[in-house]
């Protein structure tokens, strides 16, 4: 890390962070957790933040929770929110799928999963987080009418999630297949590189009935 991601981590982890035990589920009220009740955002894998940050600051009538695993992501994510005195961003370390589960059902008005790690060996699928059982655990705490919305550059995944997301008969598809690129998603580094190297980049928008 950085001495300003290190500095960062250390003096805003205490306000802004969750810490996400491994082990038993641990409850989260997002209430207690922002101070507030506003609609709540989640984002999966926030990666360095950078989508968070910019979609939290233009947004400010919505909380962001972003979860992460890689903590000079999360550090630089809470330098971003420092510098952007942004009041509705939390960030929460460890696993995304334990993190879920503590949170109520019908909790979140929207799930974002940017990217998500595409694991393209045939025997590594079964780590992808979009797979039938994450979906439906995922849309059970989006309220009705609450959106899923992932992006990936790996056609392959991009196919298996709209044929999962499709399967799941408590989602509807807002776009009938891939979403037209929203612009309210900002261009991080994946997509960067993904546009250089000529990989189509496909956003799949779906809504909980
Ligand atoms: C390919 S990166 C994309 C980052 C970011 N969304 C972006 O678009 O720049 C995928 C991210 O998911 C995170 N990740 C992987 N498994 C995770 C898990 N179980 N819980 C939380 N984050 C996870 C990784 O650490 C990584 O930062």
């Amino acid at each position: 890390m950085s001495d300003r991601q290190t500095d960062a981590l250390g003096r805003l982890w205490p306000a802004y962070g969750l810490d996400v035990p491994d082990g038993p589920v641990v409850p989260v009220d997002l209430a207690d957790l922002f101070g507030r009740r506003a609609p709540v955002v989640l984002e999966i894998g926030s990666g360095m933040g950078d989508s968070t940050a910019a979609m939290a600051a233009a947004d400010p009538d919505r909380d962001y929770l972003a979860v992460e695993v890689h903590t000079p992501g999360i550090a630089n994510l809470l330098d971003l929110v420092e510098r952007g005195g942004l009041r509705n961003v939390r960030v929460a370390e460890g696993d995304a799928l334990s993190l879920v589960k503590g949170l109520p059902q019908g909790v979140l008005d929207a799930v974002h999963i940017f990217f998500p790690d595409p694991w393209p060996k045939t025997r590594h699928h079964k780590r992808r987080i979009i797979q039938p059982a994450h979906v439906a655990l995922l849309r059970s705490r989006l309220r009705p009418g609450g959106t899923l919305h992932c992006a990936t550059d790996w056609a392959e995944y991009a196919e298996s999630m709209r044929e999962t997301l499709e399967a799941d008969p408590g989602l509807v598809d807002t776009y009938g297949g891939f979403a037209p690129r929203p612009a309210h998603r900002p261009v991080t580094k994946f997509e960067r590189r993904a546009i250089t190297a000529g990989r189509p980049v496909a956003d799949l928008i779906y809504r909980r009935r």
